[in-house]
């Protein structure tokens, strides 16, 4: 592959941008291999090889994004883009159990803004931050498309609807336990 100049600078910029990982050893990297592997190291399923890093960590780790373009013959912008254009992906580490709080019109006059405050005083995170031992991560969404059981908090995929402020503690300590 030919390399470009401008494209080299982008991506020794991206590099400085998300920085390395300290904690990556060499079994993360052969973990990545591996995932590369199973997609036969095709360039066309680079969105299949990142989601299953995503599963694997639960956001796409700066050392595995490099790894995969060396491995897929890709410039590091080309992943990159690819990392922040889709929503499922996330560069920054997730917690093991992520809770959406909606705050779409119809959650939000039942009282979604007071349960997303509960939550990030029972998380000790604001919305987009994970707790530091990596157990949760808490987001906020305009409609989780079950208007009539608002207000509405998803934890994995599991939806919770009516929710109140006193329920919000029982919640958590459901997923802290499991
Ligand atoms: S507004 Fe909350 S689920 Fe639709």
């Amino acid at each position: 592959m030919q390399m470009d100049a401008a494209v080299i600078a982008t991506d020794e910029i991206i590099v400085q941008e998300i920085g390395r990982s300290d904690l990556w050893d060499e079994y993360d990297s052969k973990k990545i291999h591996k995932i590369i592997k199973a997609h036969d190291g095709e360039k066309t399923s680079v969105i299949s090889i990142l989601l299953d890093i995503q599963k694997e960590y639960n956001y796409l780790p700066k050392h595995a994004l490099e790894i995969v373009a060396t491995e897929l013959d890709m410039f590091l912008s080309e992943i990159y883009s690819i990392a922040t254009f889709y929503k499922a992906f996330s560069l920054k580490p997730r917690g093991k159990h992520i809770v959406t709080v909606c705050l779409g019109t119809a959650c939000h006059v039942r009282g979604g803004s007071k349960i997303a405050d509960a939550l990030s005083r029972g998380l000790s995170v604001e919305p987009g931050e994970t707790t530091q031992d990596r157990q949760f991560t808490l987001e906020t969404v305009n409609c989780l498309g079950a208007c009539a059981l608002g207000p509405v908090v998803v934890v994995d995929e599991e939806y919770h609807g009516n929710m109140s402020v006193g329920n919000v503690e029982r919640l958590l300590k459901k997923y802290r336990r499991g």
